[in-house]
């Protein structure tokens, strides 16, 4: 069987990785600044990590949501404290474009509505309803459409009060990203998201914050939405939560109540998928990832913003865009062949990088240094 062939993919096979580097089967080290799209948050193969996975798998790998899964709990309580929410409830999934799905069918079965808002350039995932709600028409099949999705401009005050007062009474849920990931590094500012947890409220629609890849500690602070100081009703995440292992996660504002059968899910919650994610908030607090996300991010940050070549930087903490003018196109390809830094894209010439959360300084200088060596060559 040939692999059905969707991805445009890098000649390169890593074989081996630690940290933030990685190998090529022909012994070639690489420095990891993108962690395949935002997911490598502790580091690849970090040892507390493996060691977690593998006694787990020696004890048992799965079994099924109808037995007691204490290692759940144990991530909810973690989970609670390290995101600050402790009053919020966990349900466990597999991956982001799932947790989107299921907020947005808690939203839903919640209010009893079917709308929901969303924004210019928002990424939201692959299956049925996040797709329909993501601004790339590519993606959404037929099959997908929905008059249920509506799309507002991004960070468009007046859109947003003149939809509320047309039809708020049937607004289901509005979903946002504190930064927008796949649209460029575009961060959702205070004012807008103070605004969508006022109308939330006034009209009893479900504020659903994306965190799959702004969250998860990536800007300094668990959920980026929180630096409006407002709480979402529901937060999705999947990518950093698992350092690579497949799972993804809703937390639920104790106002939604459950009842048997309203949410389900095969695999996800298991055992192992567990053991990964709890190793990872370990991780977290023994090494203050967050605020090491928060200080070097900013460095970063500053730094760039030195270059005269770049248009603009944005984003916060390790999550961060550096927007090119379309003539210097060839400097990210030149970052990897060059100079072997991996980092991510977005259109039209935005660089993406989104590291594991211990990058250290010394990384951030040597990733400065090869892009002045590339912009001067541009
Ligand atoms: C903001 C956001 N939401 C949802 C998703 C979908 O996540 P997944 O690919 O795990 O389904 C992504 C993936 O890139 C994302 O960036």
């Amino acid at each position: 069987m040939n692999l059905f062939d969707v991805y445009p993919v890098n000649p390169i096979n890593i074989v081996r990785a630690k940290g933030s580097a990685v190998w090529d089967a022909e012994g070639n080290e690489y420095l990891d600044l993108y962690g395949g799209h935002a997911v490598i948050s502790v580091g690849h193969t970090h040892p507390h990590y493996v060691h977690s996975i593998t006694s787990q798998l020696n004890e048992i790998g799965f079994y099924s949501n109808s037995i007691e899964i204490p290692i759940q709990k144990r991530l909810g309580k973690l989970l609670g404290e390290v995101s600050g929410k402790e009053d919020y409830a966990l349900f466990l999934c597999n991956s982001g474009a799932e947790a989107n799905e299921n907020a947005l069918k808690l939203a839903s079965f919640h209010t009893g509505r079917k709308k929901v808002i969303s924004f210019s350039k928002a990424f939201h995932g692959r299956t049925s309803l996040a797709v329909a709600v993501t601004d790339n028409p590519a993606i959404v099949a037929p099959v997908n459409q929905t008059d249920n999705a509506v799309f507002l401009p991004f960070n468009d005050e007046e859109a947003l009060s003149d939809a509320f007062s047309a039809y708020g009474n049937e607004v289901a849920a509005v979903i946002i990203e504190g930064i927008q990931g796949v649209g460029g590094i575009r961060e959702a500012s205070v004012s807008f998201l103070r605004l969508i947890r006022q109308l939330c409220d006034e009209f009893g629609a479900t504020f659903v914050a994306d965190s799959v890849q702004c969250g998860y500690g990536r800007t300094g602070i668990f959920y980026s939405h929180d630096y409006a100081g407002i709480k979402a009703d529901i937060y999705t995440m999947a990518k950093g939560m698992g350092n690579g292992f497949p799972i993804g996660a809703i937390s639920i504002s104790p106002k939604y109540k459950a009842s048997y059968g309203l949410l389900g899910t095969t695999f996800g919650g298991n055992h192992l998928a567990c053991a990964a994610a709890v190793s990872v908030l370990e991780i977290f607090q023994a090494e203050s990832l967050m605020d090491n996300a928060r200080v070097v991010g900013e460095y970063l940050i500053s730094e760039l913003k030195r270059f005269d070549k770049v248009n603009e930087v944005r984003g916060r903490g390790l999550m961060i865009g550096i927007d090119l003018p379309v003539e210097l196109s060839n400097v990210k390809k030149g970052l990897l062949t060059k100079n072997r830094i991996f980092t991510g894209e977005a259109k039209p010439n935005v660089i993406r990088i989104l590291p594991a959360l211990n990058i250290d300084k010394a990384i951030a200088d040597r990733f400065l240094e090869a892009l002045d060596e590339r912009l001067k060559e541009a």
